[in-house]
Parts: C-alpha cells; structure tokens; sequence
C-alpha cells in the first residue's frame, strides 16, 4: 500500500489477524467495543474516512448513505448477501459496494445440512432433555425422528450455496430437486430441475431455502406454497428470514402440517418471533451460517481484497454496485 493510507472505518469487531491487517494497510477506525452503530454512528464515525467495512447488522438505507460526507467512496460489506445496503442509492451517489461470495459457502452449506439433521433427528429437543435432566431413558418408540436417507430434498436457490448442500445431502442418500426458471449446469450431484412451482412443492419431502431477499424473493414461502408441500415436511432456512412468511410457518408448524422448521435466520434479527422457541419440532440457531474461525477471517480478508482493489484504481472482484 502507499505511505499515504486511505482511511477506513470497520463498523464491529473483526478477527484479530483481519483487523491486524487493515491496521497495518490503513488509518483503520476499529469498533473496540463492538456495539453495533446506529445510523447517527453513521453520520459521526464516517467524517474523516474514504471507505466504510461493514455487516449486516448495519442497516445502510438511503437516508444512510445520503447522509454520508462527500469523502465516502466505497462500503464494502463482510457478507454475501448485502439486501441490509440500498445498492441504489449508492449507485446515486457512485458509491462502489462490495459482498464477500464464494469463501462462506461451505460453512453456510455445513449449517443448513445441521438444520437438516437436527431439524429431522429431533436433536434441540433431545438436547433440551438432556441439559434438564429430564430423560427418561431408552426405549423403542422414544422420540422418533425421520431419515435423510432416500428422501427428496427441493433446493430453492440452486447457486453456490445451494449446491454444495445438495452435494453434502447425495452423500447422506438424499434425491435432489430444484425449482429455477431455467436448468443449471451441477458439479458433483444429479438433481432434477423444475421450472414449474407445482411439480415442485409438493414432491419436497425436505426444502432449503438460497435466495437473497428481493422484492421477488420476499415473503416467497408463504401459506399457500407451504400448502403444497407433504404432510410431515421439513423446511429449513440459512439464507434471510424475510424469504419465509413467519405467519404462515408457524401455522403450518402448528397445524402439524409440517413435520419441523430448522432456521438460522429470521425477519428483524436478533429479534425473532417468540412462536418459534415454544414449537418443539423447530431447531434454531443465531444466524451461525458463516460463524468459523476459518470463514470469518476468509470474509475478513475477502472485503479487504475488494477495499485494496478499489483505493489500487482496479475493479474489485466482488463489485455489487
Ligand atoms: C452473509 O454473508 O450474508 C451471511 O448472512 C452472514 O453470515
């Protein structure tokens, strides 16, 4: 880098040896405390920078990026997903806008997969037995779940995420399906694709969910296609909680329709509906899709890739606007 660093500020806490390294390339603004800024943090803490690193916790909506000083060049955001970032407005204001693709995929596909079985062996609700000591011990019909094995997996989103779980999935000896306007090319798994919804739905004896949120994308799985879906279904989401129509899934939750929901990921996070906690055949996790050492380090040093790219004058790699 040249002597005369850019100056960037890191809306939270990053791994040690990323913030080390933006330490090291730039005058870096570190959240020491890692609160979560607020949209004022927006205006104040970005006086005196060129660029902006930050999360989906940051919600970066227009009056956001309106409001920021002239100097602001580049945001480049430690996610793949970036529907927390108005892409438009920062278009308006030739604001360059970064993601980190390709280095979460596998640890996201690892977690959809411990959806999948936890969601289906019934693993929250044998935990929970186990952590009150309420075990009754072991018996022939004690909380059956149900098998992987042989099942029909529908994946809604066949990118890369949606592809390495159905590779992980063949090799527990699941059947891959996948709904997409047109066929794709697969590496490494067979699948059938369905550009008609109503073949797919109701074939999906299982349902992960890969698409960004959109106006398309949003509220997608909702009453009437979670009615298409077998009795005894099991879905699971590790993309954006907005995709699914809470109202609808708790129903359908509730009327047994289906057999479970494992979520990493809701509307309003952290805040979630409390619905999910009180429904046993559910299997939650605090949106640990990308949580590795590994992988966060990888999406540390993916958007500092993109910020090094773009104060060098070269297109960064992951440009989204
Ligand atoms: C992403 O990168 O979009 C994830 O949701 C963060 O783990």
């Amino acid at each position: 880098m040249p002597s005369d660093k850019p100056a960037i500020a890191i809306t939270r806490r990053l791994p040690a040896l990323v913030e080390e390294r933006a330490r090291h390339d730039y005058h870096a603004l570190l959240n020491a405390n890692d609160k979560a800024w607020t949209t004022t943090d927006w205006t104040e803490l970005t006086r005196e920078v060129d660029g902006v690193l930050c999360t989906v916790t940051d919600s970066v909506n227009a009056a956001v990026i309106d409001a920021l000083p002239e100097r602001v060049r580049v945001i480049a955001t430690f996610s793949v997903g970036y529907d927390h970032i108005d892409v438009a407005a920062a278009k308006r204001r030739a604001i360059v806008v970064t993601n980190t693709p390709d280095v979460l995929t596998d640890a996201t596909a690892d977690i959809a997969m411990l959806l999948l079985l936890g969601t289906a062996r019934r693993a929250s609700e044998g935990e929970a037995m186990m952590r009150s000591r309420s075990w009754p011990g072991w018996s022939p019909t004690h909380m059956l779940g149900t098998h992987l094995l042989g099942k029909r997996l529908g994946i809604v989103g066949l990118g890369r995420i949606g592809s390495a779980v159905a590779r992980r999935a063949v090799a527990f000896g699941m059947e891959i399906h996948y709904l997409a306007r047109a066929p794709k090319a697969t590496v490494g798994f067979t699948a059938t694709h369905h550009a008609n919804e109503a073949t797919f739905w109701p074939l999906c004896q299982f349902v992960s969910l890969h698409l960004p949120t959109n106006a398309g994308t949003r509220g997608l799985v909702n009453a009437q296609r979670l009615a298409q879906l077998p009795r005894g279904a099991i879905v699971v989401n590790t993309a954006r909680g907005e995709i699914v129509d809470d109202d609808a899934l708790i129903a359908a939750l509730r009327s047994g329709h289906l057999g479970g929901a494992g979520l990493d990921v809701y509307t309003g996070e952290p805040n979630f509906r409390a619905e999910y906690a009180a429904i046993p055949h559910t299997f939650l996790l605090p949106h640990l899709g990308s949580a590795t050492f590994e992988t966060r380090c990888a999406m540390g040093f993916r958007a500092l890739d993109n910020l090094d790219a773009f104060f060098a004058r070269r297109a960064p790699d992951d440009r989204v606007a």
